[in-house]
């Protein structure tokens, strides 16, 4: 990745201001913020700006800032940081961003680039002679999955080869970038795999109306298999009744199943104090106390002390390995 700078002073505007539409939308952004948070909407203003001149100028970094009131120098950090702000004039039809990051680099992101280079300019953040191309190796943009990928403005194409690459920057350079669709170019939808789902395929399987459907049919079915006569059944129900074989024997309160639990019955805070044990009394003493082989002193610690320190033959000991008096 490159080092991020502003352009040259000789290509900066004097000055900028939001046109009508931007600076309303510019409002709306801000106010989403809470009052005192103001600075948070530098992200989308800077894009707004962006889009309005097709680069972020100096000018519009700073204006953006003091609209804000925040240090201009906050607003060059953000600027700087971010490889979604062309911090130079770029192509005025596109800027093409490859992703040159491990996945999209295994995959064939060197390739994508010698295709810029030959379509564009052999060197990055250069125009074409007319001036309507451009375009830099970035890092992840996030779309890993369908490696390799560039972005343009704001849009991905992933999946990429070299020559569906040739085809896109064509298209963008005759003035028909729309006319591409965004997203995979090998014809597989998100990220699925290109031959089609082979896991939850179906949605009908996870929804709850299926598990009630189910649940329906199977009380239907349970219903239309029994016995018309309650009373010829009722030696079946008996024998299927479930068993308390496996259930511990034990006359502990807690395991008595004439109990009801919790008790309905209130017990008075008071009462259920007074039969409660109390808790133990703090003592920093006690609780700086380790293993007696271990705290050699029962005075509270001044300073760190380690168990090497207190161990014969630990740290500071003398030369009989005794601790000194
Ligand atoms: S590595 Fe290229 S999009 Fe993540």
């Amino acid at each position: 990745m490159s080092v991020r700078r502003l352009a040259e002073a000789s290509v900066q505007p004097a000055s900028f201001a939001f046109n009508r539409a931007n600076a309303a939308a510019a409002k709306q952004w801000i106010k989403k913020y809470p009052k005192g948070r103001e600075q948070s909407a530098i992200i989308p203003l800077l894009m707004i700006a962006q889009e309005q001149e097709g680069w972020v100028t100096k000018a519009a970094i700073e204006t953006i800032s003091d609209m804000l009131g925040m240090p201009r120098i906050r607003g060059l950090e953000v600027a700087t940081f971010y490889t979604q702000y062309q911090l130079n004039p770029v192509g005025t039809r596109a800027h093409i961003q490859v992703c040159g990051t491990t996945p999209c680099m295994l995959r064939g992101s060197e390739a994508l680039m010698d295709v810029c280079r030959s379509k564009i300019h052999h060197d990055q953040f250069h125009t074409n002679d007319a001036g309507t191309l451009s375009w830099e190796e970035v890092e992840c943009l996030g779309a890993c999955v369908n490696a390799p990928m560039v972005m343009i403005f704001k849009d991905t194409f992933e999946d990429l080869t070299p020559e569906r690459l040739a085809e896109i920057i064509d298209l963008y350079d005759a003035g028909k970038g729309a006319s591409v669709n965004p997203g995979p170019q090998n014809g597989r939808t998100t990220s699925e795999p290109i031959t089609g789902l082979t896991t939850l395929t179906s949605e009908k399987a996870i929804l709850k109306a299926t598990r009630d459907e189910e649940a329906a049919a199977a009380s239907r079915a349970a219903q239309a298999a029994a016995p018309a006569d309650p009373a010829a059944s009722a030696g079946t129900e008996a024998a299927a009744a479930p068993s308390n074989a496996g259930k511990p024997r034990t006359t502990a309160v807690e395991t008595d199943p004439t109990l009801k639990s919790p008790s309905a019955a209130k017990v008075a805070p008071a009462d259920e104090k007074a039969v409660s044990a109390s808790a133990p009394g703090h003592s920093a003493a006690n609780a700086n106390m380790t293993s007696p082989e271990v705290e050699v002193v029962s005075k509270q610690r001044t300073g760190p002390t380690t168990r090497a320190e207190v161990v014969p033959g630990g740290v500071g000991d003398d030369k009989n390995g005794k601790k000194p008096v």
